[in-house]
């Protein structure tokens, strides 16, 4: 995918292409991950139930996951039920748990149109049989697509992935010498993507919320007061030209000009 892909695809001269064509696609985030925050407010905001806020975001999963493939963004990480989320009330865990299921099977023609290799983060297996077997369609069907990485976060806890990865680290009888940030990384549910560059969060909120504890430790954050189901194309192409602007230093005190969004 490229910049191409993505004009082919904006309304012309609008607003999004303007924003589309001051991104310079040598310097681009190669993991972008994002905390949808938001749904509840968006819902109470209309009157309407939490739930509706949840079904109005997947509105706002499809326009971030197209944007993001056509722009050339190698990984994309959507958070989408934590472990803390099972606390919320049963009707409301069980409309996400169908609003997922019912994602994969109606957007699974555009994740394989866009090249897209789908990904579950998390501890998956502790899943209702159900939608893990909505998952394992979805992961099993767009397993040799060779575009843009596209994880979505469930039942996930940033420390359970830190303790999940060194139980697998001793399960694989790694001795503790051999054990270095590089090495421990290839446990992680991420191994063998890049750590994201950009987190993006919506609804002003400041927190990183358990999300992607050890992989954010140099991410660029930007925060939006947008709520998740608001949010659009233009925001994402705003964050990453946000992103774009920044010095990255990685504790360094002289940014190299081949930091920033260095692959
Ligand atoms: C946070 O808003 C959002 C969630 C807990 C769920 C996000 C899920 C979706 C957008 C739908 C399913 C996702 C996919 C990838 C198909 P909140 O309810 O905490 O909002 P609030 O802070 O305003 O109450």
């Amino acid at each position: 995918m490229s910049l191409e892909q993505l004009l082919a695809w904006v309304p012309p001269g609008s607003p999004d292409e303007r924003l589309a064509r001051e991104i310079n696609v040598e310097q681009l985030p190669s993991h972008v991950a994002v905390i949808m925050d938001g749904n509840g407010r968006w819902a109470a905001q209309r009157h309407l139930p939490r739930v509706e806020g949840h079904r109005a975001g997947i509105e706002s999963v499809r326009d971030v996951v197209e944007t993001s493939a056509r722009l050339g963004i190698d990984v994309l990480t959507l958070y989408a039920f934590s472990i803390e989320n099972w606390k919320r009330p049963r009707a409301e865990v069980n409309t996400l748990m169908l609003l997922l299921k019912r994602y994969i099977r109606l957007e699974l023609k555009t994740l394989i149109d866009n090249n897209i290799q789908f990904h579950a983060i998390g501890r998956v297996e502790e899943l209702a049989p159900d939608v893990r077997h909505e998952l394992d369609l979805g992961i099993r069907q767009t397993e040799r697509n060779t575009g843009m990485q596209f994880n979505i976060a469930l039942n996930y806890g940033g420390r359970a992935e830190i303790v999940d990865a060194a139980r697998r680290a001793m399960a694989a009888g790694i001795p503790p010498e051999a054990l270095d940030e590089r090495t421990f990384g290839g446990f992680l549910y991420t191994a063998g993507q890049p750590d994201p560059d950009l987190l993006i969060r919506t609804s002003g909120e400041m927190r990183v919320s358990n999300f992607l504890l050890w992989q954010i430790a140099y991410a660029e954050i930007w925060v939006t007061e947008t709520l998740w189901p608001d949010f659009r194309r233009r925001h994402l192409l705003e964050a990453v030209l946000a992103y774009q602007k920044r010095d990255r230093r990685y504790g360094g005190i002289k940014p190299s000009p081949v930091a920033l969004g260095a692959k």
